[in-house]
């Protein structure tokens, strides 16, 4: 596919043409997908296939923030500033890892916080192209990586950042990223560090199917995680305008994640 061409650091001022499907029944969310004016013709691209996505300037933000109305990346900054705030934690000392990047809008907003060193991982370098196309003073750097899998070379510049904050806003779940590629990322936050995370609200409940369920739990119930806060809030809309909802969970790590937790 053919991407627009703009400059580095400037989304297009002009909107795309979107249409979503006629109102369909029961559609997850990994199953939805729209159609999108790209050159004169329309694509049928599906919302989990971010690749394409991302390739088209402005498209993710259109869709997901303007269209769908998606709250997370606000909602996950703001509740980590007010955990930092009462927790008395000085914005300058925060070395935030930011899992599941995209291209960047999560960045932009811990950007805002003022931390010491900000550093993304994606699994595809689709997301790292457009975080430095079209957000390029974000992120001190940023990578592209299967955090269960990576080289030592990068593993070592990994632990030579000396995290103390993960973020990972609207990644966990469906086929994206595994209790595997967390805890390889929480296991690079130091001891008393900050974790922000969302994930849907029907990977908490018993009828989870993810395995986000039984591992957060354990998290938590085994002193692994201090939880300080849990909040059900409207994610976005799905297509046929109905609410999805997610948990925002802010809490401190106390150790790492022990391998028998992911058997
Ligand atoms: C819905 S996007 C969210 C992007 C960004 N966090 C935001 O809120 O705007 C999910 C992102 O997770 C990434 N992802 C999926 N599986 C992953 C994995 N195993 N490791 C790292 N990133 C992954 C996808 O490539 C995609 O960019």
């Amino acid at each position: 596919m053919a991407s627009h061409d703009f400059p580095a650091g400037k989304l297009p001022e002009t909107s795309l043409e979107i249409r979503l499907p006629q109102r369909s029944d029961q559609v997850d969310q990994d199953a939805e997908h729209c159609s999108v004016l790209v050159n004169g013709v329309w694509q049928d691209i599906r919302f989990h296939d971010y690749a394409r996505i991302y390739r088209i300037p402005g498209l993710y933000e259109q869709l997901f923030h303007d269209v769908l109305d998606c709250q997370s990346p606000d909602v996950i900054g703001k509740v980590l500033k007010e955990e930092l705030q009462t927790g008395g934690y000085e914005p300058e000392s925060l070395r935030v890892l930011d899992l599941g990047a995209g291209n960047g809008l999560v960045g932009e907003q811990l950007r805002r916080v003022g931390p010491a060193h900000l550093v993304g991982v994606d699994i595809i370098p689709e997301a790292r192209e457009a975080a430095l196309r079209d957000r390029p003073d974000v992120y001190d750097a940023y990578h592209v990586a299967d955090l269960t899998n990576l080289p030592a070379d990068l593993l070592g510049e990994l632990t030579r950042a000396r995290f103390n904050t993960l973020c990972c806003v609207a990644a966990l779940g469906y086929a994206d990223i595994p209790p595997a590629a967390f805890s390889a990322a929480f296991n690079l936050i130091s001891d008393r560090g900050w974790i922000a995370f969302n994930i849907k609200d029907r990977f908490l409940s018993d009828e989870d199917t993810s395995g986000f369920a039984t591992f957060i739990r354990r998290l938590r119930d085994e002193g692994v995680l201090e939880l300080l806060s849990s909040s059900r809030y409207r994610h976005r809309r799905n297509v046929n305008g109905e609410p999805l909802y997610y948990v925002a969970l802010v809490g401190r790590k106390h150790r790492d994640i022990p391998a028998e937790f992911l058997d």
